[in-house]
C-alpha cells in the first residue's frame, strides 16, 4: 500500500465539484447523451428472454465465445490484426488489462518507459510492484524514437513500455505511420514488452486511418488493449487484451484468481446489442458529435486565448492539450480559473516523474456547444490576466 499514491486528478476534480456552476473541461468521460439507451433497452430485454440462463450463469475466464468471435472479426476487419482465440482474453475495462500486465511483468526495481506525459491510470497500475519510470518525449509525429533507443540501450532493467499511439490521453496526439514503423524497429532490438493502449483509436473524426502497432508486430511483443468504453459505454466495463498466447495464458491464470471472469451478463448483452444494431453506425455518430465539439472548441480557443498559448489540434479522441507560457503554473492558476467559472486538469499530474507546470488537459466531449463557447470565453479572459 505504501507504493500506491492517491490520484492527484481525483483531488482536483473534488475541488472543482465544490464550485457549483463552473463550466468544467476537466472531465475524462464520454458524452452520456450518445449512449444508445433505447437500443440497449430493447436488445437487453430480448436477450434476457432468449439467452437469460446463459447470461446469468458463470462463464469462462477467457470470455464469452460469441463476444470473442465478434472482437476477432472486428480487429481483423478494422485494424488488420489477424488473431485467434489463443490471442485474446476479455478484461474488466482496459484498466484491468493494464493491471494484469503490470502484475505479469514487473518486480521491484524494474523500469517502465512511458510517453511524457501519459495516462495516469496506466502509470499507477505499475506502482504497486515497485517499478521506476522513465518518460520519453513526444513531438507532433509521436514518440521520440531516438530518445527511446537511447533509454533502452542505457537501461537493461526496462521491462515494459506503455504507449497510447492514438489520440492520447492527455494530449490528443496521434503518431504518424513513419513514427510507428521507427518505433517497431527500435523495440525489436530489445528484450522488452510493449503495452499498446488503444481506447480512442476508433474515435478518429479527421484524417486518414493509421495502422496499430499490433498489426506490425512480428515478434509477439505488443500487448494490445481494446475497449468498448469509448465506442459504446464505459459502465459496461467491457474490454479485451490481444497478445501472444503465452501472455494470454498467464493473464488467464491471474484473472482467475482476481475475479474468475468478466461480467457474463454484460458480454451476452453487448453481443445481443451488436447482433441487432449497427455498432459501426453508432460509432460514426460519436465521431461526428466529437468532431463538431472539438472543432468548435479549437475555433473558440483560437479567438479567445492569448497568442502565446499553444494547443494541440486532435484528429480524434476526447482531449486537447494546452501549453501556456513557461512562467505560468497551471495548478496555481486553476484557482483563478475557478473564480472566473471554468475548470481544467493541470497537465503536470500526467507525468510519471516531475513534469512541466505550464500545461493543461481540456476535455470537449461532455460540455454542451453553448457551454464550450461560454467556457472558452471565460478561460480566455482569465488567461489574458496572466499571459
Ligand atoms: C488511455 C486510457 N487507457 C485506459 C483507460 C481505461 O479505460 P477502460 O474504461 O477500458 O478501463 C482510459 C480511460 O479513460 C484511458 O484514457
Amino acid at each position: 500500500m505504501s507504493r500506491i499514491q492517491p490520484s492527484a486528478i481525483r483531488d482536483v476534480q473534488k475541488k472543482i465539484s465544490k464550485k457549483p456552476g463552473v463550466i468544467s473541461f476537466a472531465a475524462g468521460l464520454p458524452d452520456p447523451d450518445l449512449f444508445p439507451l433505447e437500443a440497449l433497452a430493447v436488445s437487453t430485454e430480448k436477450m434476457i428472454r432468449e439467452k437469460g440462463k446463459e447470461a446469468f450463469q458463470y462463464g469462462l475466464t477467457k470470455g464469452y465465445g460469441p463476444m470473442l468471435d465478434k472482437i476477432l472479426e472486428r480487429m481483423a476487419r478494422k485494424e488488420n490484426i489477424h488473431a485467434t482465440v489463443d490471442n485474446i482474453i476479455m478484461t474488466t475495462g482496459s484498466q484491468q488489462g493494464l493491471a494484469l500486465t503490470a502484475m505479469m511483468f514487473l518486480e521491484e526495481g524494474d523500469i517502465v518507459v512511458a510517453e511524457n506525459p501519459s495516462y495516469l491510470g496506466g502509470i499507477n497500475a505499475c506502482r504497486p510492484y515497485g517499478a521506476q519510470f522513465i518518460g520519453v518525449d513526444t513531438d507532433e509525429d509521436g514518440i521520440d524514437t531516438e530518445q527511446l533507443d537511447k533509454v533502452l540501450s542505457e537501461n537493461p532493467k526496462v521491462k515494459l513500455l506503455y504507449v497510447i499511439p492514438n489520440f492520447q490521453n492527455p494530449t490528443g496526439k496521434a503518431w504518424t505511420l513513419e513514427r510507428r514503423k521507427a518505433f517497431m524497429e527500435v523495440i525489436n532490438k530489445y528484450d522488452v514488452m510493449v503495452v499498446e493502449d488503444n481506447p480512442y483509436g476508433e474515435i478518429r473524426f479527421k484524417g486518414e486511418f493509421v495502422p496499430t502497432l499490433k498489426s506490425m508486430d512480428t515478434q509477439g511483443k505488443i500487448i494490445y488493449l481494446g475497449s468498448f468504453s469509448k465506442i459504446l459505454a464505459p459502465g459496461l466495463r467491457l474490454a479485451w487484451m490481444c497478445a501472444n498466447p503465452e501472455v494470454i495464458k498467464q493473464a488467464e491464470l491471474i484473472k482467475e484468481g482476481w475475479d474468475l471472469q468478466c461480467n457474463q451478463f454484460v458480454q451476452v448483452q453487448a453481443v445481443a446489442f451488436m447482433n441487432s444494431y449497427d455498432l459501426e453506425k453508432h460509432i460514426q455518430g460519436i465521431q461526428q458529435a466529437y468532431k463538431d465539439k472539438c472543432e468548435l472548441m479549437l475555433a473558440e480557443m483560437e479567438k479567445e486565448f492569448p497568442a502565446n498559448v499553444k494547443f494541440t489540434k486532435p484528429e480524434g479522441g476526447m482531449f486537447i492539450w494546452v501549453v501556456l507560457p513557461e512562467h505560468v503554473d497551471a495548478n496555481a492558476f486553476l484557482d483563478t480559473a475557478l473564480e472566473y467559472g471554468v475548470a481544467y486538469i493541470p497537465g503536470e499530474f500526467f507525468y510519471a516523474n516531475e513534469g512541466p507546470k505550464n500545461t493543461m488537459r481540456m476535455n470537449f466531449t461532455t460540455v454542451s456547444e453553448e457551454k464550450i463557447v461560454e467556457g472558452i470565453h471565460l478561460l480566455g479572459k482569465a488567461l489574458k490576466s496572466i499571459c
